[in-house]
């Protein structure tokens, strides 16, 4: 948010047509939702910033809409499994709106129709919804065996996962689109590459942290702490798109015109300098996951051995090793 807050404000300014967001032109109530806004902090800044830039926009335009600046409701959306209670009792106490979960799949419909007026999704829509069925499947060209995720895997992986993805994107885009009003805006910022990347090419190996989970698991296989099958079985459902790909699907969908897109670098990599933090962060992110499958005994170890592999080579802390950007898309509902 700190990177796109200028872009966002501006883009409110400049986009955001009021007197179109209802057939009479009056709004009394403002409808913004976060899809997969975790436990809120990131979140609220978020919040922050558009509801402001919002109201501005409402002011400046006063004399023409001859009406105050509506009440903004913000509906936090995320899995029915998230720490909802977490996030309804951080909320900053001076905020501008008033707040409601939203539980649920994003991949699916979740507000009424042409109801929501800006939509908003930041670092989520790499999470896949499930991971491709043909990956674990023997009789697949693309079972993923030995492998937990599509870097270093044969062609027929990569193009399952990129299937999966476009296929949870558009369902994405599809349900946005029946939520929100015409002339509603979608701001994303989705996680990828700069460009698409040879996920099997050797340049590839060894960019992202599951390269380092999959080396330590098959390792604790050769000892047998788990099965091969286990592996063989267990595959990350996360992908990491790039700009090419994201405006295709978007386009193709064809509910919404690009106003802008831009590509930044990601600065998650040089906040998360240590070993230690690397390990705890990423221990956040996949211990559900590994759990759920492996089960809660071979968690410390996985993350213990993680934690030393980065300390025994500190060059794989660095950030220019992790070529992940962030890819911003202002989006625009077409008018019905
Ligand atoms: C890395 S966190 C991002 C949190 C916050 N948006 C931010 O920018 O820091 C990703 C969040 O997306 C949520 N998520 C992933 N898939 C989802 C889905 N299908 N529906 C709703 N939330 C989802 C996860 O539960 C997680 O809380």
């Amino acid at each position: 948010m700190d990177v796109v807050k200028p872009i966002i404000e501006e883009e409110i300014t400049k986009k955001l047509d009021i007197t179109r967001l209802s057939s009479n032109g009056l709004i009394d109530s403002f409808w913004i939702a976060d899809f997969g806004c975790s436990t809120g902090l990131n979140s609220f800044l978020a919040m922050h910033v558009i509801t402001e830039a919002i109201q501005n926009k409402f002011q400046s335009q006063r004399s023409i809409i001859n009406a105050e600046s509506p009440e903004f409701y913000v509906f936090f959306n995320d899995h029915v499994k998230n720490d909802f209670n977490t996030l309804f009792r951080s909320l900053p106490p001076e905020r501008h709106y008033q707040a409601a979960g939203l539980p649920g799949s994003f991949h699916k419909r979740l507000l009424p129709k042409a109801s929501l007026h800006f939509a908003y999704s930041s670092w989520a829509l790499h999470w896949l919804s499930q991971v491709p069925n043909a990956v674990t499947d023997p009789t697949s060209q693309a079972w993923n065996k030995g492998n937990i995720y599509y870097g270093g895997a044969r062609q027929e992986v990569c193009d399952a996962y990129s299937s999966q993805y476009a296929k949870d994107i558009e369902s994405f885009l599809k349900a946005r689109a029946n939520e929100l009003v015409s002339g509603g805006l979608m701001a994303l910022l989705v996680p990828g590459f700069p460009i698409k990347f040879d996920y099997s090419g050797p340049f590839y190996k060894g960019q992202m942290v599951m390269d380092h989970i999959a080396s330590i698991l098959i390792d604790m296989a050769k000892k047998g702490r788990i099965s091969e099958e286990k592996i063989d079985s267990f595959n990350f459902p996360t992908y990491y798109t790039f700009p090419e790909e994201l405006k295709a699907i978007i386009e193709r969908n064809g509910s919404y015109s690009i106003e802008r897109m831009e590509i930044f670098d990601n600065p998650g990599k040089y906040a998360i300098t240590t070993a230690h933090a690397h390990a705890s962060v990423y221990r956040a992110v996949f211990e559900d996951l590994m759990t759920n499958h492996f089960g809660s005994e071979i968690v410390d170890e996985v993350f213990d051995s993680y934690r030393q592999k980065l300390e025994a080579s500190s060059a794989l802390l660095l950030p220019e090793k992790d070529k992940s950007i962030i890819i911003f898309v202002l989006l625009k509902r077409k008018l019905e």
